[in-house]
């Protein structure tokens, strides 16, 4: 199974990805998470995508798109994979259609996470992220057991960059103007199911669950 998980930031993407990939063996493929490891390793692309990233505008389509051309090419691919953070404009689903195309790949479904913006806010200024495996915490909604480090490793938890309120607000209409349209898009092709993002995570993910093996 192929599969899109799209909607505003902070709707809690990468939190039912977590889920969703364990559940259902997919690779899970952040591109927020493919540019915040190549800004740690310090790569020319990491500082060019930091630019934008931390002014909460998007990465250039160019950039994007061949990174997530390569990623899909590679064997691994096969098995299942869950985009998170791609497409993010009308341009990026356009290519991916082509890609999809040459590569003789077919997605099943485009799950698209709707939650209030009062909400996301609070959600995006109290995310703690592990530093050493990525697992996503929230300071009040889903705290770690110690304040500072992380349940599954150890590891030491931050706060991303791009989690500041001046960053998050500008995401937010980043994410009006250039992400909603691609709503429409996959709407039209009659694979895009809404799902109400401002329940309890584990509801959330039963009610995505349960349409996914609907479809299986
Ligand atoms: P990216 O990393 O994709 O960020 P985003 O889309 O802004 O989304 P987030 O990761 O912030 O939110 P999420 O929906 O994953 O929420 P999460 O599960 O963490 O992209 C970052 C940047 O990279 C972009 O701004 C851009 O610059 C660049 N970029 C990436 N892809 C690009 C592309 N395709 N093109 C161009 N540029 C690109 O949850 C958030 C918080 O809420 C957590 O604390 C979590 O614990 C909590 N939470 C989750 N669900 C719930 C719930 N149901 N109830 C209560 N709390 C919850
Ligand atoms: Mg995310």
């Amino acid at each position: 199974m192929h599969l899109i998980i799209m909607g505003p930031p902070g709707a809690g993407k990468g939190t039912q990805a977590e889920r969703l990939t364990k559940e259902f063996s997919l690779l899970h493929i952040s591109t927020g998470d493919i540019f915040r490891n190549a800004v740690k390793e310090g790569t020319e692309m990491g500082k060019k995508a930091k630019e934008y990233m931390d002014k909460g505008a998007l990465v250039p389509d160019e950039i994007v798109i061949g990174i997530v051309r390569d990623r899909l090419s590679k064997p691994d691919c096969a098995g299942g994979v869950l985009l998170d953070g791609f497409p993010r404009t009308l341009e990026q689903a356009e290519a991916l259609d082509e890609v999809l195309k040459e590569l003789g790949m077919v997605f099943d479904a485009v799950i698209n996470i709707d939650v209030n913006e009062e909400e996301l806010i609070n959600r995006l200024t109290g995310r703690r992220v592990c530093r050493n495996c990525g697992t996503t915490y929230h300071i009040k909604f889903n705290p770690p057991k110690v304040r500072t480090i992380c349940d599954h490793c150890g590891g030491e938890l931050y706060q991303r960059s791009d989690d500041t309120i001046e960053t998050v607000k500008e995401r937010l209409v980043v994410y009006k103007k250039q992400t909603m349209p691609m709503i429409e898009y996959y709407e039209r092709k009659g694979i895009l199911k809404n799902f109400d993002g401002a329940r309890d995570i584990n509801e959330v993910f039963t009610d995505i669950k349960t349409y996914l093996e609907g479809i299986k």
